[in-house]
Formats: C-alpha cells, structure tokens, sequence
C-alpha cells in the first residue's frame, strides 16, 4: 500500500493506490465483511473502472484482495464495470453490475466462482437488459444513448425486485423498477420515484431503497448531494413524507450492508477536494467513509451512527471532565496525530457559537474550525485548512437541533477526512489538505458569550490495514 501521504487515511478504507469511487457488492458472506468499491488499477483518475475487493472479519481491521472483476475487452463492459451490488442467490453470491460499452450503459451479472469472493464468472448472456424504458423515455445525453445505471437488488415474497438509476427526458431523476423470477429476465413496472429537475437533479445514480419495517428510505446521488427520501414504499409506489441530504458535504453515491445480525450498515465515496494535479502527485484518490448505522428514531426520523465496532480502534485517551468557556476564550490541547477521534457535548448557554477547530497549526495559520452556531448549525470552515492553493477552501455546513439541547458530537480526524455526526443524525463529512507537519493540535473557542464542553474524550486511533 502506498504510505507516507500525511494526507492519506489510516482507518479509513482507501485504494491501495490510485482510483477509488462508489462502495459496490457490500456483502456478508461466511462471517466475512466484503467491500467492493470503484476502482482504476492503472492511475489516480476514474477511467476503465475495474472492481476492487477488501476483505474484513470484524468490520474495522481490513485486507487488500486482488481486482474482482476486470472489464472484458468483448464483452457489454468493456470500457467499465460500473457500480452494481451483491445478492444471495440460494447461495451463490451474484453481483449485478453496470458494463459500459461505446455509449451504452447496459446491466450485467457474474456469479462467485469461489468462497472467498475473489473470482467472478460473468454470464455469457450478458447484457441483461437491452431495450431502454419508454414510459417514460430515459434521457439521452451526448455521452450516452441513455442514463441508465446501478443497481439495488433484493427479494420478496420470492420474486426479485430491482432499482436502475436514471434520467428523465424533459424531466428529472428517477428509480425505475423491475421485477425478475430468476435475476436475469427482468420486466419493466416503471418509477418507484421521480424528482423534480431544479430541486433534485437530472440524474438520479444509485439509487438504493432500505427496509426499516414500518417506513422505508429512498436515498439517490444526484452529481452533487446524497438526498434520502423517507416514507412507505408499497405496491411499486413510493410515498416520501420527509427528505433531507444523507451527509451533507464530501459524500456521494452510498449503498449499504445487511449484515447477519439484521443492522444495516452505510459506506459513502468521500471523494477528494484536491484539484486533478494534487491527486496524481498523491498517487491515490477517494477513499471511504466509516461504516454508519442507519436505523430510524422514535419520531420516525433517520438515525445515523459511527459502527460500535470503531471503538476497537481506540488507543491513547486524553479526557477532560468539563471545559468552561467565556467570551474570547481559547483553550489548546495538545494532540500530535492526524488520526483521531474526539468526542464531545457542547453547550452554548449564552455563547453565540463555539468553535472546534481541529488540524490547527501551533500559530493558526492552518487550521478547520468546526462551528456550532445558536441558529442550530454546524459548519466546517476549510478557508485556512490549507496553505496549498490546490485545496478546497469553501465552508460547508448543516442543520442540527436547536440551540438549547446540547450538541452531542463525534469527530473522526484521519489524514485528510473530517467527518462529523452531530446528535447521532446529522453527518457532515469534509476533505482537508494541511501541508504543515505542526498542523495536529485542537483549539477550543467560545463566541459572543459562555459555553460549556462537557465530558471531552480524544483517542488515538490505530491504522485499520
Ligand atoms: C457514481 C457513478 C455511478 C457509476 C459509477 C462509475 O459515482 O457515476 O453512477 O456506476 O460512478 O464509476
């Protein structure tokens, strides 16, 4: 594995090297956690995209596995294998992948050939789909004689069901369905959902629908955010009642693990915000988020949770019982590692907002202030996170609960991921590029009034590899 990138993840999973997109074929197979992800072998850029596999026993220490599956120069996916899951087929584990060809997007199939997942036989019949969807017509682009990808695959009642992301001529995104007795003669039902072009974009990719009982979530990656919509899902038709983004920064095209212990479990792509030039001198780019537990809370709104697992990962501990803040105060704890996890309950009491600024050179001149405001928001300020003019440097931000309940929050620092759950709901992950080596320390800072930190943990976090 490429090292020695301060930027470069420890505990989150990246490439070996060069190019990773989109979490694909998540599976629980044999008591082993498998991650397949979008991956180019020859170079940091998204090109001729292959399969890459990670292999993990308990979640959070994993192992690099040969490519999975390699476009076939023949074959509908010669010039990709896009992003597809895993299902148990009576026991065969089975993907359903996108093969990209000239300018088509066409569904595809393999079966496992081993129990270790490593080898794939792809159908010699594949595409499994060939005719576009009419009613209504899907969106025909210069690239692409249709936008027409991805996959979510599952089965009830003994018939198989699946979701293909799409765009809409003349209109927006979509989740089309399909259903199959055997998951290679699929019949068109039409869109589960479709949005609106000017709210939710005009492509909707990987679209994924997950199961909670009661209610069901609809989640779609439309180029630029990851919105969930919640509500039932009944007889081919979804009816959303809430939605909101699933992470509200550098996060995109999610798809998530059932795992034997019934928890559904949530990766994300956490792409770079690096320019082109920054990622091929790295040698790598993407990595992805941690493991999330979505579940739904008692008010009928969405849960999101780091894995109880990550708490293997816990080293050296630094605690604070409290930390009071007044107005203008700046208290500094020293912690000399990129690779952290920091726990916290913030209280404003009468503070306009208090700042948690993480990655923080001994002098300020790099650092990432995570800000929680009175009006209920939290925001990551990457203006001065970097001095390299090739990073990002815009704020992004959320919505949390208001200002009188305390903030509870988990940050997960690692090379170059910041990646926030306020209130085990809302999630904002963002990529930051310090170049100096003193860039490590934390400052806590209070705004316009007092504010209070209480029960503040800090642990070291162990590499994952
Ligand atoms: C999402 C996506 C998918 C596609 C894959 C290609 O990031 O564009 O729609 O299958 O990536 O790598």
């Amino acid at each position: 594995r490429l090292g020695d990138d301060p930027s470069r993840p420890s505990y989150h999973v990246t490439p070996p090297a060069n190019w990773l997109n989109d979490p694909n074929g998540l599976i629980h197979w044999n008591g082993r956690y498998h991650l397949f992800y979008q991956y180019n072998p020859a170079g940091p850029f998204h090109n001729t995209i292959h399969w890459g596999h990670a292999v993990s026993d308990d979640l959070v220490h994993w192992e690099d596995r040969p490519v999975a599956l390699t476009p076939s120069p023949d074959g509908p996916d010669r010039d990709g294998c896009w992003s597809g899951c895993a299902v148990d087929d009576g026991g065969v584990p089975t993907v359903l992948y996108t093969g990209g060809r000239d300018k088509r997007q066409l569904p595809c199939i393999a079966t496992a050939a081993d129990d270790d997942l490593t080898a794939w036989d792809k159908d010699p019949d594949n595409p499994i789909i060939e005719e576009l969807p009419t009613e209504p017509e899907v969106l025909r682009t210069e690239d692409w004689e249709g936008e027409f990808r991805d996959h979510c695959v599952w089965r009830e009642d003994g018939t198989w069901y699946q979701l293909i992301g799409a765009g809409i001529e003349g209109g927006g995104g979509a989740a089309l369905l399909y259903e199959s007795s055997d998951l290679r003669n699929w019949e068109y039902q039409g869109p589960i959902l479709t949005g609106d072009r000017d709210t939710a974009g005009t492509v909707w990719e990987c679209p994924e629908l997950l199961d909670f009982g009661d209610r069901q979530l609809l989640h779609i990656s439309n180029y630029e955010d990851v919105v969930y919509f919640l509500g039932t899902y009944e007889d081919g038709e979804f009816d959303a009642d809430r939605r909101d983004k699933l992470d509200h920064g550098d996060f995109y095209a999610p798809q998530s693990m059932w795992t034997d212990d019934g928890r559904i479990l949530t990766w994300g792509w956490l792409p770079e915000a690096r320019d082109v030039s920054g990622q091929w001198n790295a040698g790598w780019s993407g990595a992805m988020s941690l493991p999330r537990e979505l579940s739904l809370a008692d008010d009928g709104g969405l849960c999101q949770r780091p894995a109880p697992e990550l708490t293997e990962l816990r080293g050296d501990n630094t605690s604070y019982d409290v930390v009071r803040l007044d107005a203008g105060d700046t208290e500094q704890l020293p912690v000399e590692s990129r690779s952290f996890e920091l726990r916290a309950t913030v209280r404003l009491e009468d503070a306009e907002a208090v700042e948690l600024s993480v990655l923080e050179s001994p002098d300020g001149e790099e650092r990432t202030p995570i800000r929680y405001t009175y009006e209920s928001e939290v925001a990551i300020d990457r203006s001065a996170s970097s001095t390299d003019p090739q990073a990002t440097g815009d704020t992004q931000w959320m919505r949390v609960r208001p200002y009188d309940a305390p903030l509870s929050l988990r940050v997960f620092v690692d090379g170059s991921v910041v990646e926030v759950f306020a209130n085990e709901r809302h999630c904002l992950t963002s990529r930051v590029y310090p170049t100096r080596d003193d860039a490590t320390g934390i400052s806590l800072s209070a705004d316009g009034g007092r504010a209070t930190i209480a029960s503040l943990d800090v642990w070291d976090l162990d590499s994952v590899w």
